[in-house]
């Protein structure tokens, strides 16, 4: 049987859980969700690729949505944003900004809600940016467009959107092209055009996964700076549950196309009532752990997933019930987990003690 590994920043979960996260969340968990994604679908021909996702981002909070390669992230972001890549269908589900269905728009209407209220930042940011143009004009060009700002206007405001991205010497930097910046000053870059447009929800893919351990600390802090000053709701995805459990209020773990366990970023931490989601901490380095662990067995095949809990066959707590694939389950308050033996996996027993 093969073995998964984890990448890692190397951040250390214990430095990085904040508990600011869940009080954060506390103190919001009555106002109403800027973005709501229900049971969406998402299908390439026969192949259901996303098996009914859920969750909702509400205004100046962070969704950490982490899981293993090919669990259906980016496609959840793509799907949101309008832009699944020829061949992928919305077969089902709704998703709302503000209360208004995305689900079924023209792409005229699409395009107008890209940009202005959602927009997306991807791990590679030359895939971003046009290499044909100055930065500067690149963000000017996105304050022209979504606020109608002049030229001289849109001008002075990019070079300040440099230096509030960190890019040093930014009056500078706004006349280089994008080949002549750091990989991390290309990914300020990106962000800035992103928050230049002030959207309600920012999709941020793997934003750092292509940046060294210090710049990815340095780029998740400056998310959540301008984050909290514009009060955006983020989605935040990434391979590496270590690296944005600092950032996160809430935490919502993929697998096999869906949400596999959801609540508050220090509860899925610190009491992850899901296997898979233990499965991935394990894996994760932490003071004191001399080996990390392996996740055994391979990621399933969409087009062929095992029968019940798709993790069952790596899964060390599997009982027979686990030949039906269970719903999200509430396990504690705003804390739920797609399995049978939640309320027992919470509270950290081994597998061998559960009978
Ligand atoms: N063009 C396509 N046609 C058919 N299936 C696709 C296509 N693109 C992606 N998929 C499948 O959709 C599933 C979800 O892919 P997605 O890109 O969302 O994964 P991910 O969780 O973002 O993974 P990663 O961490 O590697 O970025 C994968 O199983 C993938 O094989
Ligand atoms: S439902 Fe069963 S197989 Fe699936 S994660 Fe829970 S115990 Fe494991
Ligand atoms: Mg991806």
């Amino acid at each position: 049987m093969g073995a998964v590994y984890l990448r890692s920043s190397g951040h250390s979960l214990e430095s990085g859980i904040s508990d600011r996260g869940s009080r954060i969340w506390a103190d919001h968990n009555e106002s109403v969700p800027v973005l709501e994604v229900r049971d969406l679908e998402v299908s390439f021909g026969p192949l259901r690729i996303l098996r009914g996702v859920g969750f909702d981002l509400e205004a100046g909070q962070t969704l950490g949505v982490v899981g293993e390669s090919g669990c259906g992230k980016s496609m959840t972001g793509f799907a949101i944003m309008g832009m699944l890549p020829p061949g992928g269908k919305i077969t089902g589900g709704s998703i709302k900004l503000d209360g208004k269905e995305l689900v079924g728009l023209k792409e005229r209407h699409l395009r107008e809600v890209r940009g202005e209220q959602i927009a997306l930042v991807m791990q590679d940011p030359f895939t971003s940016l046009n290499p044909m143009m100055r930065i500067g004009e690149q963000i000017a060009e996105a304050l022209r467009l979504h606020h109608g700002l002049s030229k001289s206007k849109a001008w002075t405001e990019s070079v300040e959107m440099l230096e509030k991205v960190g890019v040093p010497a930014p009056s500078h930097a706004a006349r280089r092209y994008p080949h002549q910046l750091s990989g991390g000053q290309r990914q300020r870059v990106v962000i800035g055009i992103a928050f230049a447009c002030k959207p309600q929800v920012l999709i941020a893919d793997e934003p750092t996964t292509a940046l060294d351990v210090t710049l990815q600390a340095q780029i998740l802090r400056l998310l959540r700076e301008l984050q909290e000053k514009e009060g955006t709701a983020v989605m935040l995805i990434s391979h590496d549950i270590g690296a944005i459990a600092s950032v996160s209020q809430r935490i919502a773990v993929f697998y096999a196309g869906r949400i596999v366990e959801t609540g508050p970023a220090e509860r899925v931490l610190r009491h992850a009532a899901m296997p898979y989601t233990r499965a991935l901490l394990n894996a994760l380095p932490t003071a004191g752990k001399k080996r990390l662990e392996a996740i055994g067995g391979q990621p399933p095949d969409l087009a062929d997933l095992p029968k019940g809990c798709p993790f069952s066959p790596r899964c060390p707590f599997v009982i027979e019930k686990c030949g039906e694939e269970p719903g999200l389950l509430d396990v504690e308050p705003m804390h739920r987990s797609a399995c049978w033996r939640g309320s027992e996996v919470i509270t950290g027993v081994k597998p061998v003690e559960i009978h």
